[in-house]
């Protein structure tokens, strides 16, 4: 298979390079906003047109900063919107799955129980709003492929939670981080992994799927204060960590209270083994040590 990876100097698209290197049977091209910019139709179809077809279309390419999207309204929507479509649209014409990649923050969190698919959406934020416009553009689209919405993403690449944390660890005796905000974290490496699995799986390739939605995080929940907590103990910190409301650390961007992803859907469809949080923490601190 020809498979194309946009963001892919990104978290994710970082660890599907870092996997894919030892894939000698598929043909993976990358490409960023440096040499593809997406939000550009005139470009992206010329850039296919000398590089097409592709069979799958992994899309790792966002506008990622929460807090600057709400005064940045128009540039979120044009990556994470405008350019789903796009992108989509030239998947439909080549015939190409696309795998797109969307967020916990499409929900208001309001809701008591983890999120299934097709549980109502209600975005808080202004980039919560863009990527709910992403997913129905690649659904309006009638886009080949499916949505992976994820949350909480973490890597030993790029800027994320756990590398601030550990910044802070190191530099400060405490920290003040919110327990009012509850999810699962997902690791980089096992989203990454967990699509390469899916391209692979039968269901993804004979499925007429057209925008399917399907969640994807790591096992468990916790607070970004016990996420903290966590980071703290596993990397022998002493800075104390206390726990406070939202509302005693105002930020831009409304977040969700409880987003909570469901994946019984993408675990029975794709038969994906998905680890906990704790283990798969440990995992990326071990490996920001090597690579440190
Ligand atoms: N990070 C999280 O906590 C989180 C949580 C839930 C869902 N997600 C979703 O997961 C996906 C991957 O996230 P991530 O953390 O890997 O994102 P990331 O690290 O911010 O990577 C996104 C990549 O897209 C590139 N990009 C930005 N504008 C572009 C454009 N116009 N054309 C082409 N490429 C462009 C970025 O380049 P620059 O860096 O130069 O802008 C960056 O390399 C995204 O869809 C995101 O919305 C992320």
């Amino acid at each position: 298979m020809k498979i194309l990876v946009t963001g892919a100097n990104g978290q994710l698209g970082t660890e599907i390079r870092m996997i894919a290197k030892y894939d000698e049977v598929n043909d993976f091209s990358y490409v960023d906003v440096d040499n593809f910019d997406m939000t550009n139709a005139f470009d992206v179809a010329k850039w296919f047109a000398n590089q097409g077809p592709f069979d799958v279309v992994i899309n790792c390419a966002a506008y990622t900063a929460v807090d600057k999207a709400e005064t940045e309204i128009k540039t979120a929507k044009l990556v994470n919107s405008v350019a789903v479509s796009i992108l989509g649209d030239i998947c439909r014409k080549m015939n190409a799955r696309m795998i797109h990649i969307s967020t916990d923050y499409v929900f208001d969190g309001q809701n008591y129980r983890p999120y299934q698919e097709d549980d109502l959406v209600n975005p808080a934020s202004a980039y919560g709003q863009s990527k709910l416009e992403g997913e129905l553009a690649m659904i309006q689209g009638e886009v080949p492929g499916i949505i992976l919405r994820t949350s909480w993403l973490y890597s030993p690449y790029g800027a994320n939670f756990v590398k601030t944390m550990l910044r802070f660890g190191k530099e400060r005796e405490s920290l003040n981080v919110v327990f009012d905000q509850i999810g699962s974290p997902t690791y980089a490496h096992d989203l990454a992994e967990a699509i390469l699995q899916i391209i692979h799986h039968p269901s993804f390739q004979t499925t007429n799927w057209k925008g399917e939605i399907f969640h994807y995080s790591n096992e468990g929940v916790c607070s970004w204060y016990d996420f903290a907590l966590e980071i703290m103990e596993k990397s022998h910190l002493s800075c104390q960590i206390n726990p406070i409301r939202s509302e005693e650390y105002p930020l831009p961007a409304a977040r969700p209270h409880y987003s909570v992803l469901d994946k019984k859907k993408i675990k029975s469809t794709f038969g994906i083994h998905i680890p906990h949080w704790k283990v798969s923490l440990a995992v990326c601190l071990e490996e920001l040590k090597q690579i440190s």
